[in-house]
């Protein structure tokens, strides 16, 4: 069922150091940050010649990815994100075979615009992963 491996997505305190490093250090082709209020994130792409990589930092007060940074203060890996060719045919199969989806199950629009779920990271392993249409 899973495709490509769309992204890897990391916290980070500091986006603006963490995207410099990734610029300077590492010498990847970094975006502008991109602000998700519905989401509660402000996002860099980083883009690699197989896949991305997402930096995330909290935005808003009520992020959801704050108590991720109480408990990792220096950042760490959030989630993989692999892609599906059809997001609610890949609902409906997984939530037949137990696994389960986070939230209200239905997909909504990520930070490429297009739709995406969470499956719950009990289900696999401790990793959270996002599948997203491709
Ligand atoms: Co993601």
């Amino acid at each position: 069922m899973i495709g490509r491996l769309n992204h890897v997505a990391l916290v980070v305190p500091d986006l603006a150091k963490a995207a410099e490093a990734y610029r300077q250090q590492l010498g990847a082709k970094v975006s502008a940050p991109q602000s998700l209020p519905e989401q509660g994130v402000t996002v860099v792409f980083i883009e690699l010649p197989n896949t991305k990589i997402e930096l995330m930092e909290p935005f808003g007060a009520a992020s959801a990815i704050r108590p991720f940074l109480e408990k990792n203060p220096s950042g760490g890996m959030h989630h993989l994100c692999y892609e599906v060719a059809d997001i609610l045919a890949a609902r409906e199969d997984l939530m037949a075979k137990g696994a389960r989806i986070i939230g209200d199950g239905d997909p909504k629009i990520g930070a490429h615009g297009k739709l995406v779920l969470f499956l719950h990271p009990k289900d696999f392993f401790g990793t959270l992963i996002e599948l997203e249409q491709a």
